[in-house]
């Protein structure tokens, strides 16, 4: 599948969903990809779980999609996130490539830029907000035009409101394959506008599509109740 195409798995429960994306980062940590991680709530039990699955990531990398402009022991850090569901519970770490909050934005976002050079993610997962985000991509962004830097700063749209940085839409969608999980009554309706609607800059996750591999939407039950099959 490539292009625009997406692959829609719609499971009971959060934690069915879990579990499904729990599956797909342990095989690509056992296989030494180069991982994307999200930020924001949704992922921390499928973190804990694809730590349980696998406790050697050691050949894989750890890279992120967004950050929140906070240092890394913040309650916010999408570092700390996934430090404490997952890195801090595997027995041999990813190398780790993490996005430094606790710079000023711009320069964040340039010396992340430098790190990710030409590397290629092999899976990046996402998550999408209320208002159909991702990463730190909000409806209308002028960051959303951006076609020559893969990592920018960027302002948020929601909370928490401080600054970001973020990759950019070509550089999400040059990973080799993107899963995103959603869950729960608030994202259905955003679901529906980012998974079956027509693109749109309104709807930031609807630009993003893997253009050379497959993209898999993990959705449970609720998250898909607007989305007719
Ligand atoms: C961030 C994110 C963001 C997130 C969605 C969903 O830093 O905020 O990476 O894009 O994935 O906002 O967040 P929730 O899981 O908290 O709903």
């Amino acid at each position: 599948m490539t292009g625009r195409d997406i692959e829609l798995l719609i499971v009971e429960d959060e934690e069915a969903a879990a579990q499904a994306t729990a599956e797909r980062l342990a095989d690509a940590a056992r296989a030494g990809a180069e991982i994307a991680l999200t930020g924001g709530s949704t992922p921390r039990r499928a973190y804990e779980l694809a730590a349980a699955r696998e406790a050697d990531w050691s050949r894989a990398g750890a890279w992120w999609g967004d950050e929140r402009c906070v240092p890394p022991e913040d309650e916010r850090s999408n570092y700390r996130l996934a430090r404490e569901s997952l890195l801090d519970r595997l027995a041999h770490p990813p190398t780790i490539h993490r996005i430094r909050g606790e710079l000023e934005p711009t320069e964040a976002a340039d010396e992340y830029e430098g790190e990710l050079g030409d590397t290629q993610v092999d899976l990046i997962l996402l998550g999408i907000g209320p208002d159909g985000h991702v990463a730190s991509l909000f409806p209308e962004a002028l960051t959303l035009r951006e076609r020559g830097r893969r990592v920018v700063a960027a302002e948020p749209g929601l909370e928490p409101f401080v600054e970001r940085v973020t990759l950019t839409i070509p550089a999400l969608c040059s990973a080799r394959s993107i899963v995103f999980l959603v869950t729960g009554a608030d994202k259905a309706e955003a679901a529906r506008a980012a998974f079956v609607d027509e693109p749109s800059e309104r709807t930031p996750s609807s630009l993003v599509r893997a253009a050379d591999g497959p993209t898999l939407a993990i959705l449970d039950r609720a998250a898909a109740a607007s989305i007719k099959k």
